[in-house]
């Protein structure tokens, strides 16, 4: 997962999100957009449609406002008992509102109904907004991947939450 440093915006009040999974190939739109907004190194178009095809291990999540505006995503796999959560981003005119702790929160709790005990991801060793963000949840980092991310190189922390949800 490509994990730069959220912006350093003020919390701001939660609101009412709505989390479920993608409807259809469609909303791919609104995901590409929230992941060129937030990623130095965003996924494709072509790897975003290579994940929705991938049916039975990829599962794609959607936040909405209760207007129905898409303001995050979560992609994730779930392999035998391991979820493998893969691209988590919020648009960032709506961070700091909860999103991604509505988002995080479903996706958990859906990934223990699919059979997942134990959740695992990887984020930037300076991303402190969502490494803060995956504290609140019980991830702790159980290892480092050196220079696993480019432009710019930086570390990875592995980290895992164990007893899900
Ligand atoms: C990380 C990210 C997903 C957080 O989304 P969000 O909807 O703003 O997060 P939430 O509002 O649910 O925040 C939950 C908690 O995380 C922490 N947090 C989130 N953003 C923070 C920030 N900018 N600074 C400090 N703490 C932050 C806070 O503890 C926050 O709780 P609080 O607002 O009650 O203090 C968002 O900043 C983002 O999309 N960043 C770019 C992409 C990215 O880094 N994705 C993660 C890849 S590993």
């Amino acid at each position: 997962m490509l994990c730069p440093p959220g912006p350093q915006t003020v919390p701001r009040m939660p609101i009412q999100w709505t989390v479920e999974p993608l409807r259809s190939r469609d909303e791919i739109d609104a995901v590409l957009a929230i992941e060129e907004a937030s990623f130095t190194s965003p996924w494709t178009r072509e790897m975003y449609l290579a994940e929705y095809d991938n049916k039975g291990v990829s599962n794609f999540y959607l936040a909405r406002t209760p207007l129905g505006e898409v303001a995050g995503f979560c992609s994730f796999w779930r392999v035998l008992d391991e979820l493998h959560i893969n691209n988590l981003a919020v648009a960032p005119e709506h961070r700091r509102a909860h999103a991604a702790t509505a988002l995080l929160g479903k996706v958990l709790e859906d990934g223990a109904k699919m059979g997942a005990t134990r959740a695992t991801l990887e984020v930037r060793h300076s991303n402190q907004p969502a490494q803060r963000l995956y504290e609140r949840f019980g991830f702790t980092v159980a290892g480092i991947r050196r220079a696993y991310y480019t432009n710019p190189v930086e570390d990875a922390l592995i980290l895992w939450k164990e007893g899900l949800p």
